[in-house]
């Protein structure tokens, strides 16, 4: 089963369509990135809408999207825990609309989606990613956190050490949950990809879900 390119999910918005007025703000942060201007640009709209989460157990579900054909919405299904049973296809909606968005916007032919909830603290060491362009979507719990370039010594990154990166521990920034971020990697440009990690939740007992969109090609 191929999702329709030309589905809306009317009930998340007002007199237009989500997937056109997100299409404009995606439109906006492709020029910012791609200027060089920002290494990182951040979507918040208070009509913007995901389907239930269910929470529970750690998983990933992971797939690959093109711009062009979609993807194969029983790939991503059957990777989603048994609880998503009633969701499972309007997010499979909601993850393709982004996908498609953001290849379309981004010109790039294809992306690589995961859909995640963790409960470990994953990458603690901030770092920039080895992509053109990653969009984070944390659903449920604390956001990436990163690092403005007035708080940032990249002569200290890949030793190991956050001391050696970050000027101030207090002028870490976060994410919100709910807001679409992009962060832009080391690939496009060879340069000065947006330095982040993600918030170390272990000890607090916290999960994190998110999605997370790479665009490895462009
Ligand atoms: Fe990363």
């Amino acid at each position: 089963m191929q999702a329709n390119a030309a589905f809306e999910l009317k009930e998340n918005t007002g007199s237009e369509s989500w997937t056109g007025g997100l299409a404009r703000s995606f439109k906006k942060a492709h020029r910012a990135l791609k200027d060089q201007q920002t290494n990182f640009y951040t979507i918040t709209r208070p009509e913007f809408r995901f389907p239930e989460l269910e929470l529970g157990d750690d998983f990933e579900v992971r797939v690959p999207i093109t711009e062009l054909s979609g993807y194969s919405v029983d790939d991503f299904i059957s990777q989603l825990p048994p609880r998503y049973a009633k969701s499972a296809v309007r997010w499979a909606d909601y993850v393709q609309s982004l996908a498609r968005i953001f290849c379309r916007e981004f010109s790039a032919s294809n992306c690589v989606v995961r859909f995640s909830e963790i409960s470990d603290n994953q990458c603690s060491l901030f770092h920039a990613d080895n992509v053109h362009v990653r969009l984070i979507q944390t659903l449920h719990g604390l956001g990436t956190e990163y690092l403005t370039e007035s708080n940032l010594m990249r002569q200290g990154l890949g030793l190991g050490k956050n001391e050696l990166i970050v000027r101030e521990a207090t002028k870490v920034c976060r994410a919100n949950e709910g807001e679409i971020f992009f962060m832009r990697g080391d690939r496009w440009f060879r340069r000065a990809g947006l330095v982040h990690r993600s918030p170390p939740i272990e000890h607090l007992g916290l999960r994190r879900v998110y999605l997370c969109l790479d665009l490895k090609n462009l």
